[in-house]
């Protein structure tokens, strides 16, 4: 089919093009600034602090995360890098032992799974969702292996059936990784709550957000335990508090470090928790018209595809696929996010570099494996990542908050899109320098 190309639109770099506004994130209201002023005024600022007659923000948040995901437990922490490294901790996993990580995601999956000394095994993608292929996965599994780190990327669930399956077959417990997909469903039920753990980020990108934090939810009350005291120097909450009095016990029971979530944070979490199914629908419902200003144009603008085992998809960010070479031809994908992030005013990135030659990813230079026998497995260059390395050449990707923009915001980028492909000289003409990866 043959793309509607409207070349009177105006140019991308007018004025009026490059100032335009976008729906403001991380979003608030009265209700946020309430709870914010309560902890300032509480006197107990994090959990660490003494009781105050009033339950921790830190408590109520967890409660209302775990019922909200459909698991029994929830362990706040300080970052999505945190849940992973406590995750990984409470599931026994350490030094000599080998993690499956996707071989297209944020360099952390990686980053965290080499901070408890275990090797990360870069494992390639299924082009359809941009998820970690269940067929490379198993093709990766061997005695050493430890756990499979599964993330949820961007806009689509990895199928999880089939991961199940593997991690019950070879007795290998799944984490899902959900910092991009707070709120996904899989079959009706949210992603997070079918494998041992489910890990988030609530970094200010995330779809639900304190600026930084994080969040384990299990069903496991072992691990529930261990990962309260992994992350509060080993910590418990007494179930007993007396006011004036600190909170935690000293239970000690596994070597823990403190990656407690503050009380601002809990707050906020609490608060933005009650708004974030209906921001999901919102930017569903903008994917979804933007979706349809492009159909029948394929070979300009395709989406990924949607399983119907995945009932509700949530937009971390939105993830294009461009006919690159019919319609910017001599343009590099990095070009064209470069051109799109002048002309609509906000960060559009290419996909993640793959993880086997990702600039923020060096294990090797870290001392924390110097004296590592088996060092030379860490090598990032070992693993080929085809898949993930063809689809880095092809998508760009739009964050969250444009999208709760509605029809406005799916009509303002499919004019540029429009526009630049009008006049692919002047994405020739952007730096065809690399931009930022996608965050
Ligand atoms: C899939 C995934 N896992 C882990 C993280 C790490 O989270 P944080 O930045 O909160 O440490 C991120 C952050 O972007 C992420 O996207």
């Amino acid at each position: 089919m043959t793309m509607h190309i409207d070349a009177s639109s105006h140019p991308i770099d007018t004025p009026a093009e490059a100032t335009v506004t976008w729906p403001k994130w991380p979003s608030h209201d009265s209700g946020t600034l309430k709870i914010v002023s309560e902890v300032l005024e509480s006197t107990r600022w994090t959990i660490s602090g003494a009781y105050t007659g009033q339950e921790a923000y830190e408590r109520r948040f967890a409660r209302a995360f775990a019922d909200y995901c459909g698991t029994l437990y929830c362990t706040p922490v300080t970052s999505g890098t945190s849940a992973l490294t406590v995750s990984l901790l409470a599931l026994g996993v350490g030094a000599g032992d080998e993690v499956l990580v996707p071989g297209l995601t944020w360099v952390a999956c990686a980053s965290a799974t080499c901070s408890v000394g275990a090797v990360p095994v870069l494992v390639d993608i299924d082009p359809t969702s941009l998820a970690m292929s269940p067929q490379a996965a198993e093709a990766r599994i061997n005695a050493r292996t430890k756990a499979i780190l599964l993330v949820h990327p961007s806009c689509r669930t990895a199928d999880i059936d089939a991961f199940l399956d593997i991690s019950t077959r070879h007795k290998i417990p799944l984490i899902e990784d959900c910092s991009q997909a707070h709120g996904a469903m899989w079959r009706g039920r949210k992603a997070g709550s079918f494998g041992a753990l489910g890990c988030c980020s609530m970094q200010q990108a995330k779809v639900l957000t304190s600026g930084e934090g994080g969040a384990v939810v299990t069903s496991d009350p072992v691990l529930a335990e261990k990962l309260e005291q992994l992350r509060a120097d080993g910590r418990l909450f007494s179930g007993t508090p007396v006011e004036s009095r600190l909170e935690l016990v000293e239970r000690g029971a596994v070597q823990g470090q403190n990656f407690c979530l503050t009380e601002f944070q809990s707050a906020i979490l609490l608060d933005r928790l009650q708004h974030l199914d209906e921001q999901n629908s919102q930017r569903e419902v903008c994917a979804e018209t933007l979706q349809a200003l492009f159909k029948g144009e394929e070979d300009f603008i395709t989406f990924l595809r949607r399983d119907p085992r995945n009932t509700r998809c949530t937009y971390y960010n939105l993830v294009m696929k461009v006919g690159l070479e019919k319609y910017f031809p001599g343009c590099t994908i990095d070009a064209l996010a470069l051109a799109m992030t002048e002309a609509l005013n906000v960060q559009v990135s290419p996909l993640y570099q793959p993880m086997n030659s990702f600039r923020l990813y060096n294990p090797l230079s870290s001392p924390r494996i110097k004296n590592f026998l088996n060092k030379l497995d860490f090598e990032p260059a070992r693993y080929p990542l085809p898949q993930a390395e063809s689809a880095r050449l092809y998508h760009i990707t739009l964050p969250n908050w444009v999208l709760l923009g509605g029809a406005d915001s799916a009509h303002r980028i499919a004019k540029v899109l429009r526009t630049l492909a009008a006049q692919p000289h002047k994405v020739l003409a952007a730096r065809q320098a690399p931009t930022a990866d996608a965050f």
